[in-house]
């Protein structure tokens, strides 16, 4: 999805070469949300500094737009300043500059259509936009009428020109001082969909607007030591900030851009205008009653906002010695699941039983355990995670648990009702299909529960309750170690359920006990590494590959399949193995490749005799079983066989998932296809 970034240097000297530099590295940071072209807006003279705001003489800021990667930009860029000669080591006091990543929804990868989007040919409003302004045709038409064209096919391009249009406007009735953020929340008020935005400004130089309604935003606020400029943080911050002190401030959709620069940051919510001015920030938000005035501009009222600290370190964001993320990401997992349990399960010590603490889940456990359903809702990675986990919600917690895929549930507004307990499942927090759907639940009164890896995300901040799975920053786009920790973390959430239940202690004791010493299986099954690499080398050129799985597995073999799909950019289907004879088993022939999941659980004789079917019809299979049952599964020694350290059954899912990931992971390598960012995918699908 698209990717915000900007940074603004206040009394602290800076060169263009330098600020360049920051805002192409922030937009690295934002590669892994997927994207198709790029583009930035900085000064182009040092002498807009000391411009009065707002002035008509500021000169245009220069922009430059580009589809592709980054570095397409970045060289862009340079054979531009080459050409027109313009100053590297012109040295900035103040400076604002802005910068976007662009996956394309409205109109194809092209330079007019990237980001920064202009308010016409002297770039007197730029904007950079995550998310879909709705309402864009009608706004579209009545600028048109007022003489306004455009260049692009965007839904974004509306923005700068309504912003143009109504600092015109007050202009034309005699108020030279309209501020920057009344031209905004002006623009805001006719705005309809899904944004964060950040304004530029020729009137306003060196300052930046931020807004957001839906989509995420946050600020970084690094202050320096005015005798040493370097580097030295300042004591608590509080908002609204003004002093004069030499500062760097960076705005960005997520915290990966900023982390690098400052853990100070601020979550930016919606309906929020943040000004970044004069080495002070100020935050305002339309007072619903107050804020929308008959005929003048908006008025809103003022916002008092404090500091959180990242918990995050830049560490966590490289790839180490690893050649790709998912790469790393599949390796960490035995570190992920350890965070994502570590402080949650208690076994001895003063406690006698053995037992969960979830401390986000605790209050609303009982309110949980009377619901008449819980359903589960999620899209892609995190509906299979959920689905592999159904069967022990459902046995520990003796409550039907329901799944629904987000978008299908508002495509047919399934009921949800005031006693269902919805769980939306989300890596990122931030879906749109989702966030959604869990909008649709709280109108409908349901309790609604977050799980997610992602602190201060949409999901987060709008659910009752919920479970961070502290897997730590996943980037790349396939979901690897959060579908693993978002398995573990509803084990565990099944596990507090059913804790008041006398009949089923022992087989909680024995999922604790697993959990204690599952890092280490999980260790194990990844020295499958080398030999999942030799099978890829066999699956290379093939066109699909099926997975058979059922019980826990059935979501095994939908998520090795997506894998599969996502990365490799081959077909692969996961199928239940109890639907074979009723359509897939047409498909199987001696060349199919099929994956057939039957590790050692109560679903183990069945998946025998699929095997058996399947290779009475001469099918190329790969079984995945426990260690120790090759013998049993490979029929007549002609299949290949994965075998894979057993775990207790609501936990195997998760071991079983790892070489499915390996396989999909080297089947990408060896295809020569972009492991991190797969094509046409982005890592938070913030819009519908
Ligand atoms: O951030 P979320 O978990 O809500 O994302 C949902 C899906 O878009 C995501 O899981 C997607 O399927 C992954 N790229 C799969 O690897």
């Amino acid at each position: 999805m698209c990717g915000i970034f900007a940074y603004l240097n206040y009394n602290l000297n800076r060169e263009r070469r330098y600020i360049l530099e920051v805002l192409f590295n922030g937009l690295r940071r934002l590669e892994y949300r997927g994207y198709d072209s790029a583009g930035i807006s900085i000064d182009c003279s040092s002498s807009v500094s000391n411009v009065p705001s707002p002035s008509p003489h500021s000169p245009p800021p220069l922009l430059f737009r580009q589809e592709g990667n980054i570095e397409s930009l970045v060289k862009s860029v340079y054979q531009e300043v080459d050409a027109t000669k313009l100053n590297l080591e012109e040295t900035f006091s103040v400076h604002a500059g802005i910068a976007h990543t662009r996956w394309a929804t409205h109109g194809e990868p092209a330079p007019r259509n990237s980001h920064p989007q202009s308010s016409g040919p002297e770039n007197e409003f730029l904007v950079v936009h995550n998310g879909v302004i709705t309402n864009y045709e009608v706004l579209k038409e009545t600028l048109v009428r007022h003489g306004f064209t455009f260049d692009s096919e965007t839904d974004t391009e509306v923005i700068p020109k309504l912003a143009k249009f109504i600092f015109d406007k007050a202009n034309e009735e005699g108020d030279q001082t309209v501020a920057f953020s009344q031209v905004v929340l002006e623009v805001m008020r006719h705005l309809e969909g899904a944004y964060a935005l950040i304004f530029k400004s020729r009137h306003y130089p060196n300052e930046l607007i931020a807004c957001k309604r839906g989509s995420p935003l946050l600020l970084g606020v690094k202050e320096f030591s005015p005798e040493t400029s370097n580097g030295a943080i300042f004591g608590d911050l509080k908002f609204p900030m003004k002093d004069e002190k030499p500062k760097e401030l960076f705005l960005s959709s997520d915290v990966h851009a900023v982390v690098e620069h400052t853990k100070k940051v601020l979550m930016i919510e919606d309906g929020e205008v943040v000004h970044l001015k004069d080495g002070g920030v100020s935050i305002l938000k339309f007072d619903t009653d107050k804020g929308k005035l008959s005929g003048g501009l908006a008025r809103p009222a003022s916002v008092q906002r404090a500091l959180s600290v990242l918990q995050m370190e830049v560490e966590q964001i490289n790839k180490g010695n690893y050649e790709h993320y998912m790469q790393k990401e599949i390796h960490q997992q035995p570190e992920s699941l350890t965070t994502t349990m570590r402080g949650r399960l208690i076994r001895g010590g003063s406690c006698k039983d053995k037992t969960v603490l979830l401390g986000g889940l605790k209050e609303h456990l009982r309110t949980i355990r009377r619901s008449r359903r819980i359903v589960f809702i999620g899209c892609g990675t995190s509906y299979n995670a959920a689905l592999a986990s159904r069967p022990i919600m459902e046995e520990l917690s003796g409550i039907p648990v329901s799944m629904e895929i987000a978008s299908d549930l508002l495509d047919r507004q399934g009921p949800i009702y005031r006693e269902d307990t919805a769980v939306f499942v989300s890596q990122s927090g931030e879906t749109a299909d989702t966030l959604n759907a869990l909008q649709y639940a709280l109108e409908n009164g349901a309790l609604c529960v977050g799980i997610t890896n992602t602190v201060g995300s949409a999901i987060a901040r709008t659910t009752h309750c919920g479970i961070h799975i502290n897997a730590g920053a996943e980037i790349g786009v396939a979901s690897t170690k959060a579908y693993t920790s978002q398995i573990v973390v509803m084990v565990m959430m099944a596990l507090a359920i059913g804790s008041d239940t006398i009949s089923n202690q022992a087989r909680r004791e024995a999922i604790i006990d697993g959990l204690f010493e599952f890092p280490n299986k999980v260790r194990e099954v990844l020295k499958l590494d080398q030999e999942m690499k030799e099978l890829a080398k066999l699956l290379i050129a093939e066109q699909s590959l099926l997975m058979f799985g059922r019980g826990y597995n059935y979501a095994t073999a939908l998520e090795g399949a997506l894998k599969v799909k996502e990365v490799a950019l081959m077909h692969s289907e996961g199928i239940l193995a109890g639907e074979m004879k009723h359509g897939p088993l047409a498909l199987v022939d001696e060349n199919l490749p099929i994956i057939v999941i039957a590790t050692h659980d109560a679903c183990f004789s069945k998946q025998q005799s699929v095997i058996q079917q399947l290779h009475a019809r001469k099918g190329r299979l790969i079984v995945m079983c426990s260690k120790g049952d090759a013998a049993s599964v490979c029929l007549g020694g002609s299949s290949r066989v994965i075998e894979v350290p057993q775990v207790e059954d609501c936990l195997q899912p998760v071991i079983n998932i790892v070489p499915l990931q390996l396989l999909a992971y080297h089947l990408t390598v060896l295809r020569g296809y972009n492991v991190d960012q797969p094509r046409n995918l982005a890592k938070s699908v913030t819009t519908e």
